[in-house]
């Protein structure tokens, strides 16, 4: 049985839905705090917890006999990290302590983790590799490489076995129509342009002209939502037959200016997508593209959705359709 924290969220939720399509026995673990409920598949045991609450993680353990979790749990946004590190510093490393020491108590020894490329910062414009240096811009960067780092030790210490998947920017939805990205308020870059797409915002104000990018705006890799599910189910697989603790980068390794993820939803709704140039929002590096050449080289891994258009269409199938998310329109 395999216990994903966070699995209410945009990620989980899309990593819950993939097992559960392989037929692989899955529970739901979270506080609902930015989580939806509605997201949670019928069949699907879900227990509403914290993962500071190391009593019930056991107990949840022990009741489903859980021999490996999928911790996606985890505040996330880099422009609130700055603001208010206590919030990060808390939730994210405090917080994975307490669950790993739940899992070490119950001797549940395969974790893999929602790692991220804000662990990397800044490092110019070339294709990120699993060994390039790891110098966070932001707090929230900085938590993800805290976790990644503890979990080195307790594996040099306790033998728990870990893959870190360090994913790039996150995007698009379920082929079902059924779960998508639902965050309140919105602060990723794809929802909000399709949110001025929805007539629900004004315009989309675009964070800094003057970076060292082609257009002078930041550069991010856009990876499809199934594809790092996809990869989760494969790092897991990979620990039970024996894989030792790793790291892997989760990107398509093509990098779009926030200039080039308007147009192109421009492109895919027929829509004119009203911008405005506002300051730069601090803790935001001006590239990141992920090189993802060794999880496809060892875990056999291949993005479905390779292009930009299809990310940005299967995201817009989901938000004109679902204008207030889980809210009813
Ligand atoms: N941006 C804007 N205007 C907006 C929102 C975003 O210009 O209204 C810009 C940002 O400045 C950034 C880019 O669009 O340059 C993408 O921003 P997102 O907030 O969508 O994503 P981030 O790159 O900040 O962060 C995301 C996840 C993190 C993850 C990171 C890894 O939120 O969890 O990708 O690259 F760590």
């Amino acid at each position: 049985m395999i216990l994903v924290t966070g699995g209410a969220g945009y990620i989980g939720s899309h990593c819950v839905r993939e097992l559960q399509e392989r037929g692989m026995d899955v529970v739901v673990y979270d506080n609902l705090v930015t989580g939806h409920i509605e997201s949670v598949p019928n069949g699907v045991p879900f227990v509403k917890g914290d993962i500071f609450d190391v009593e019930l993680l056991r107990q949840t353990f022990r009741k489903y006999g859980v021999d490996s979790v999928i911790h996606f749990a985890a505040y996330s946004l880099v422009g609130e990290s700055m603001s208010n590190p206590a919030k990060y510093y808390h939730n994210n490393v405090a917080g994975t302590l307490a669950l790993l020491d739940a899992m070490i108590a119950e001797k549940v020894g395969y974790l893999v983790f929602s790692s991220s490329a804000a662990t990397y910062g800044d490092c110019g414009n070339g294709l990120i590799t699993e060994d390039s240096p790891q110098n966070p811009t932001s707090v929230y960067g900085q938590t993800k490489l805290m976790m990644e780092q503890f979990m080195q030790d307790y594996d040099k210490a306790y033998g728990l076995k870990y893959v870190a998947l360090r994913y790039f920017n996150a995007a698009g939805a379920h082929r079902s129509g059924e779960i998508g990205e639902a965050h309140n308020p919105e602060s990723h870059l794809i929802p909000i342009i399709l949110q001025v797409a929805n007539g629900k915002r004004d315009h989309i104000g675009i964070f800094g002209e003057d970076y060292p990018t082609p257009d002078g705006t930041c550069v991010r890799d856009y990876i499809h939502i199934t594809d790092l599910a996809d990869a989760h189910i494969r790092a897991l697989d990979y620990l039970k037959q024996g894989g030792k603790s790793t790291h892997y980068n989760l990107g398509n390794g093509n990098g779009f200016s926030v200039k080039e993820v308007i147009d192109m939803t421009e492109k895919v709704t027929g829509l004119s997508i009203k911008r405005a140039i506002e300051p730069r929002r601090a803790g935001d590096p001006a590239t990141l593209v992920a090189s993802s050449e060794k999880i496809k080289r060892e875990l056999g891994w291949k993005p479905q959705y390779d292009s930009l258009e299809s990310i940005i269409s299967s995201a817009w199938k989901w938000h004109s359709s679902h204008k207030n998310g889980y809210d009813k329109d």
